[in-house]
């Protein structure tokens, strides 16, 4: 059985007072069936780890570097996430892609990084709304899978995140059939590269405006364990019951 996520990427918003709704999130979900990940900025990491302590609410970052140390001004190690509290971390998220020109071989170093420091990596991909006009979006995927998830990834380290770019904070959601089409597509894909057990152990999320509108619907998808959740998980109200949609959801 996989664990299901609900994961939230706050990307680059929140302060201190923000952490608040961690609090509530922990109070109204104290025993929860499924995995929940917070990945605020890196500013809050520490004190949202602090905060959230021995609670079920774990804390992940949305990015990291290839390398240990070095001469990289202003970016953050995979060492420096887990001492700052993170166990988990975004690598690839469409617009680090876009906004940084990350290549599938950098996001992939970005993995591997994160994997060797004990970081669960979170590795998104998605075709752009270009891409899937031109009825290209699966071949999108497998080049996006085969060359950004690193050799030394299992169920147990790594979790795959599709996010088509054009669903993302465009109140667009993919539609089931389209979400049953890539999830099922991307376990067959991770069962082809790393054997039929291996491949059935990795937790595949969707992300792209999901809300708790839409939750049930996308959680009843086969091949969907979970969520990476942007804006609606910035506020307790709006990721609580998307956390208890994906509860329900689970056997
Ligand atoms: P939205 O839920 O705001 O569409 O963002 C999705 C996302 O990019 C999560 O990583």
């Amino acid at each position: 059985m996989r664990r299901k996520i609900a994961a939230g990427n706050w990307k680059m918003n929140g302060t201190l007072t923000q952490l608040e709704h961690l609090n509530v999130l922990a109070k109204r979900h104290p025993t929860p069936k499924v995995d929940i990940v917070v990945c605020p900025p890196n500013t809050l990491i520490a004190p949202a780890t602090a905060q959230t302590g021995t609670t079920a609410i774990a804390i992940g970052a949305q990015d990291c570097h290839t390398a240990t140390t070095g001469a990289h001004t202003g970016d953050t190690s995979a060492q420096m996430l887990s001492e700052a509290g993170a166990s988990h971390v975004l690598v690839g998220h469409s617009e680090r892609r876009c906004d940084h020109d990350e290549t599938d071989r950098v996001v992939c170093g970005k993995a591997q990084a994160a994997i060797a420091q004990g970081l669960i990596a979170i590795i998104c991909l998605g075709e752009t709304l270009q891409q899937r006009e031109a009825g290209s979006t699966l071949e999108v995927i497998a080049d996006q899978l085969a060359a950004s998830i690193p050799d030394i990834a299992t169920g147990e380290t790594a979790v795959i995140a599709y996010e088509p770019v054009w669903a993302i904070g465009t109140g667009l959601v993919a539609t089931a059939a389209q979400i049953g089409e890539v999830h099922g597509f991307i376990r067959a894909q991770l069962i082809k590269r790393f054997g039929e057990d291996a491949g059935q152990r990795f937790r595949l999320l969707y992300g792209g405006s999901v809300k708790a509108g839409n939750a049930d619907e996308i959680f009843a998808v086969a091949d969907v364990d979970g969520a990476l959740v942007g804006g609606a998980s910035l506020n307790c109200d709006d990721f609580s019951p998307i956390i208890t949609a994906l509860e329900n959801s689970s056997p």
